[in-house]
């Protein structure tokens, strides 16, 4: 048993779709969140850039008496989970490898396409792991770093959002893909899109549940649940917090526990 809390981070507020995930897999657990508002995208920085970011990130929730983390963040965990393990103490899981298992029980045909942000896909991550755990599967990448603003300014449903959804999936045409790993935070808020422009045969997987899921499994084996009867829930971010209060609700399919505050690092 440790009643103390989780951290979460991420570049921005897309990671509030895996906090919702984490509260309802352990809701006995207290949780900081924190989101950097002020330097997001992420996705389209360099790994210097990012891992630089998330190491001070990681830094203010370690000071913050985390027992654990969670990168929530796609881009941080494909391009930096390491240098972040390394600074911390306390166990640190990202969401690339509960997605990756979610996506080879799933596939039957062993075509998985995979579709992220501009650093997620050339990091080659998700391509190397599978291979790693089974090198019969094929692996298809597509990058779609658009999709981004458009889920953050609520056009997850408009015209515009099918028309560059075609442009990106077109590169999985004739690849007979039967899995699509959405790598990125924000993009299960897309789902009905995506699904009826490449068909609703192909299942898509992201990492929200997954990784909840890994996270349980991880406190349980570390005995380092809690079932406190009051969590306490705090968000920090470090730009805009009436903003992200207002924008909030679309990641996290609620009203936010509590309001963000503003922070700097
Ligand atoms: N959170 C990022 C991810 O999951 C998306 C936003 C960004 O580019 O920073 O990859």
């Amino acid at each position: 048993m440790n009643s103390r809390p989780i951290g979460i981070f991420d570049s921005g507020i897309g990671g509030l779709t895996v906090f919702k995930e984490v509260l309802k897999e352990l809701p006995g657990e207290s949780i900081i969140y924190l989101g950097d508002t002020a330097r997001v995208p992420y996705g389209t920085r360099s790994k210097e850039i990012i891992e630089e970011f998330a190491v001070e990130l990681a830094e203010f929730l370690l000071k913050k008496n985390v027992k654990c983390l969670v990168v929530s963040c796609n881009t941080i965990s494909s391009t930096c989970l390491e240098a972040v393990q390394k600074v911390c103490e306390v166990p640190v899981i990202g969401v690339v490898d509960p997605a990756i298992k979610e996506a080879i029980k799933t596939t039957e045909n062993k075509k998985i396409g995979v579709i992220g942000t501009n650093a997620t896909i050339e990091s080659g991550i998700y391509e190397r792991k599978i291979k790693e755990m089974d090198s019969s599967i094929n692996i298809f990448s597509q990058a779609g770093s658009l999709f981004i603003p458009l889920i953050e300014e609520g056009f997850s449903s408009h015209e515009a959002a099918r028309q560059i959804a075609k442009e990106y999936l077109k590169r999985f045409d004739g690849t007979d893909i039967d899995t699509l790993i959405l790598a990125c935070t924000h993009f299960p808020l897309m789902t009905d899109i995506i699904s009826e422009v490449i068909g609703s045969n192909v299942i898509l997987v992201d990492s929200a549940k997954p990784t909840a899921k890994e996270l349980k499994k991880l406190l349980t084996e570390k005995d380092l649940l809690s079932d406190n009867l009051l969590p306490v829930y705090q968000i920090f971010v470090t730009d805009a917090p009436d903003r992200v209060y207002k924008v909030s609700q679309r990641f996290f399919g609620n009203k936010l526990p509590v309001k963000p505050k503003k922070v700097t690092l």
